[in-house]
């Protein structure tokens, strides 16, 4: 299916990282049938808006961008060109055929589960079969048949090893759009790490939605995250090792372990929590206390003493009183986080609770600025903790100032410094000099010229 490149494609990328892995996922997939990436929207064949419905108001900021596209298409058509226009991701699944009747502009409609159909989808449209809509979930996995990884710019990569969630938190769409969950096949994991690690990769974050909740079948049965982690950490060129979302319940021993035991695995974490009161986790379903989860973070603190956390908060979840809320703010300074995600409720159709009696907007507004003030205190002194110490940091990319890279901490922070171009896709210890609420500075301790 090699054809020459000849159209361009442009995609717009919402939402979270599993979007992002997704999105470079139908790039490549559509090299294939030869398109080429642009930058901009305005003179592109194909515009894909790859759509996320976590919060506020998805849909209607996905109309109202189509709505900005169609002045684009409108406007190519003017010049005797065409623009397709498609639109992928969460809410292409959560408003299917409705999305065609609102803005018969689009073409595509692809829910997250079928995007490999892509290319074919195209040929469809080409043959003048009018719009395409797909948004059930394929017996056949979309990773076996999208093209393998190509060449990439950066030495950081996305590895997406698990889809869905069958946690059903009572505010969540995800357990709706992305469906239930599904663990890549260990070896279809591994051979995805090594060929990423020939085309220069060096870091790799594992994705899912519950990460942590990875069970997928490997030689002898079912492998664990933890399991998985010591594999690919053994990948040659493999030198450092992420993983997101996780759940605080599905954090085994074992891979509390694993970031003990095993070098690669790097010290932070993202472990959302998203309050602090038991009546409100109760009511979201979280199947959790603020206490076990402090406890849970003790007792990897313990195995790893400098682990950086992070952390996702709602705040105004319906019936969340002053109180409840009070015991966030008690349980984000007993956590102490280095960094954080935190958001007004906002009711998800379809969801249970969305239906409940709302807590009002001011005092959502109120207390997510009271949340992130104090977020924010504990994000300080973790960037401040880190002054004057030596950190190992990967270089990803050039910085805005001639001369400078920019790399990311073992604890993801980005970090700034003067280094030749030779240090790009290395590993090089930093003195760290000067710290920022979102970066730091430092100076290469060795002359690596
Ligand atoms: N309202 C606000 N925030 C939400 N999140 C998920 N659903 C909602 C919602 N309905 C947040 C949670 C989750 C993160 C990805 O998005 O904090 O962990
Ligand atoms: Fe949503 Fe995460 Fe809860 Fe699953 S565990 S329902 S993805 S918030």
């Amino acid at each position: 299916m090699n054809a020459p490149v000849s159209k361009k494609l442009f995609i717009r990328t919402y939402g979270c990282q599993m979007n992002v892995y997704d999105s470079e996922r139908m790039s490549e997939a559509l090299t294939g049938a030869g398109y080429e990436a642009v930058d901009t929207p305005e003179d592109a064949d194909l515009v894909l808006l790859n759509t996320c419905h976590i919060r506020e108001k998805a849909a209607e900021k996905v109309y109202s961008e189509l709505g900005r596209i169609r002045k684009m298409a409108d406007e190519k058509a003017e010049r005797g060109g065409q623009m397709r226009v498609g639109v992928t991701g969460c809410v292409a699944q959560a408003e299917g055929e409705e999305i065609v009747r609102r803005q018969p502009l689009v073409d595509l409609v692809v829910g997250p589960q079928a995007y490999h159909r892509l290319p074919a989808m195209l040929d469809a449209l080409e043959s003048g079969k009018g719009a395409q809509v797909v948004t059930d979930f394929p017996a056949e996995d979309k990773f076996d048949a999208l093209p393998p990884r190509i060449r990439r710019a950066s030495p950081s990569a996305f590895l997406s090893v698990q889809e869905g969630c069958d946690k059903f938190c009572a505010f969540c769409v995800v357990p709706y759009t992305r469906g239930a969950e599904f663990s890549r096949p260990v070896e279809k994991v591994l051979a995805e790490a090594r060929r990423l690690a020939a085309s220069g990769v060096r870091e790799v974050t594992l994705l899912g939605q519950n990460v942590n909740a990875y069970h997928g079948e490997g030689e002898g049965g079912t492998w664990s995250l933890a399991r998985l982690i010591r594999a690919v950490a053994q990948v040659e060129g493999i030198d450092r090792i992420r993983y997101t979302t996780s759940h605080p319940n599905d954090m085994d021993d074992d891979l509390i372990a694993a970031h003990a035991d095993t070098d690669e695995l790097m010290p932070y974490l993202h472990l959302p929590v998203q309050s602090g009161s038991d009546r409100v986790l109760k009511a979201m379903n979280r199947k959790h206390t603020a206490e076990s989860y402090v406890r849970l973070i003790d007792r990897i603190r313990e195995t790893r003493p400098d682990m950086a956390m992070s952390g996702d908060f709602i705040v105004g979840f319906p019936g969340e009183t002053e109180a409840d809320f009070e015991e966030t703010l008690a349980l984000i300074d007993a956590v102490r986080y280095s960094q954080a995600f935190s958001f007004k409720y906002s009711p998800r159709p379809g969801t249970p609770a969305s239906t409940a009696e709302q807590v009002p907007e001011p005092v959502k507004e109120e207390r997510l600025s009271r949340l992130q003030d104090r977020l924010r205190v504990h994000q300080v002194r973790f960037q401040d903790s880190c002054l004057g110490r030596v950190m190992p940091i990967l270089f990803e990319k050039t910085g805005r100032e001639p001369g400078q890279l920019i790399g990311r901490s073992p604890y993801l922070q980005p970090v700034h410094a003067y280094a030749p171009d030779t240090a790009l896709r290395q590993i090089i210890p930093v003195r760290i000099d000067a710290s920022f609420p979102n970066s730091l500075s430092g100076t290469l301790i060795e002359d690596i010229s």
